[in-house]
């Protein structure tokens, strides 16, 4: 599929360079000798990674500066900075055992979509920011893009003391140890007036791409999530002397919340809903007691706000009943809300048209995932491009893939939609 593309499309990167990086990445891992790379956000692995991309950008020539939320901006800066920045990226933490591809795809992307334009020469316009964002795993914390959450001004300073880890150490806390001063988290903010679009490239995550055997899509829509932990509170007693008849057990009431959950989002009303429930902490987590509590850890996604909050709020009445039914009470936290983000309709023409011009085919297409971009779009234009996943589109997984001829398809586009927005031409381009 993609070789004979390639062939036809005006071809500028190098796979074997993307290869490079990517393993080099994939190197800075929490936990050698378990399957995948583990990399969180905020630990000292994900600040090497964050170094390497800086040291890189510095090589290069432009200006670098880590902001206040870990966030890593090197700028070219343009002829007309007063046009507002064109901007690309993504990020350089992962999900406990995840892939190498998810995030670093597109700070690659970045480096050496750079790495063109500065060998290119010539004058852009515009000035150029290339971005690693910290943070934008939900996993750690339970709200994911932390570090484009702080750029767009919605991170709030609570979160820092809120959000926890399953070690109990804070976001703020783990910020501190990596030697960043989130207390300052609100100069991290970008100026709307200084910055015009940003193209995230990323990897598909599902398996759209690469059964139609296309090289590219064009991201429109990109999910929102409602995260929430569900406290299902029970009566912890030994499991030998109480009859099954008194038992207030959290697990089994957590076990049915899990069940209606899933039939939740399976009927009718909620086509298109995804709700999943993938943690569980057990207490006291012994085999000879009946557990006392559990939480749950719930994540609501959906391309419709009402229905995603609607759905929320549905699964939050359902297992208050089951609950009640069997003994057992809730109790509800909201971890964190993300509203789907409608790309702006001029970012996704430029890519199609880009696209166009370089001979490649493109699909137009919703985003399962959250991304970096979700945030960024509230300051400036956003747009996506994905490149295809293969086994089937696994992510969030060590089995997660991507052909390094398709992701250097990707950066060929990135490239040149950067390029063109960065230089414009026409009167509308700087509109
Ligand atoms: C980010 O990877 C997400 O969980 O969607
Ligand atoms: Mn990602
Ligand atoms: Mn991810």
């Amino acid at each position: 599929m993609s070789s004979l593309i390639a062939d036809r499309a005006r071809r500028t990167t190098t796979p074997q360079r993307l290869a490079g990086w990517v393993d080099r990445f994939a190197a800075l891992d929490e936990r050698p000798g378990e399957p995948g790379v583990t990399r969180r956000g905020y630990t000292r692995l994900e600040r090497e990674a964050h170094r390497i991309f800086a040291d890189e950008m510095v090589a290069l020539g432009l200006a670098v500066r880590v902001d206040e939320a870990g966030n890593t901006i090197a700028e070219l800066r343009g002829s007309r900075p007063e046009l507002g920045a064109v901007g690309t990226g993504s990020h350089l933490d992962s999900v406990p055992n995840g892939g190498r591809f998810d995030g670093v795809a597109g700070v690659v992307a970045a480096l050496e979509a750079a790495r063109s334009i500065v060998e290119a020469g010539g004058t852009n316009e515009r000035t150029l920011r290339f971005v690693a964002f910290a943070g934008e795993e939900g996993a750690r914390f339970g709200q994911a893009c932390t570090g484009s959450r702080a750029v767009a001004g919605l991170l709030e300073t609570g979160a820092l003391s809120a959000l926890v880890d399953a070690d109990g150490i804070t976001l703020g806390e783990a910020m501190t140890a990596v030697g960043l001063a989130p207390e300052g988290i609100h100069q991290a903010g970008w100026d709307a007036a200084d910055w015009d679009t940003f193209i995230e490239l990323h990897i598909e995550q599902g398996s759209v791409l690469a059964e139609a055997g296309m090289p590219i899509g064009i991201v429109d829509v990109i999910s929102g999530s409602t995260r929430f932990t569900i406290d299902v509170v029970g009566r912890a007693s030994h499991t030998g002397g109480t009859p099954m008849r008194l038992r207030a057990d959290a697990l089994t009431t957590a076990s049915a919340i899990i069940l209606a959950a899933e039939e939740l989002a399976n009927d009718a009303r909620h086509h298109g809903t995804r709700i999943t429930v993938g943690r569980i902490d057990v207490a006291p987590g012994s085999i000879t007691t009946i557990a006392g509590r559990c939480t749950l850890h719930v994540d609501v996604r959906d391309t419709d706000s009402t229905r995603q909050r609607e759905s929320a709020a549905e699964l939050v009445e359902l297992a208050r009943h089951i609950a009640a039914s069997r003994g057992t009470s809730i109790e509800v936290t909201l971890l964190a809300d993300a509203s789907p983000a409608i790309l702006p309709v001029s970012t996704r023409n430029h890519l199609v048209a880009t696209a166009a011009d370089l001979g490649l085919p493109y699909r137009v297409m919703p985003s399962g995932a959250s991304h970096d971009t979700q945030m960024v779009n509230h300051v400036c234009k956003g747009g996506m491009i994905f490149v295809p996943s293969l086994n089937g589109g696994v992510s969030h997984s060590p089995d997660e893939d991507t052909a390094f001829d398709d992701l250097a398809i990707g950066v060929d586009l990135l490239t040149a939609a950067l390029t063109a927005l960065a230089v414009p031409k026409r009167p509308e381009d700087i509109a």
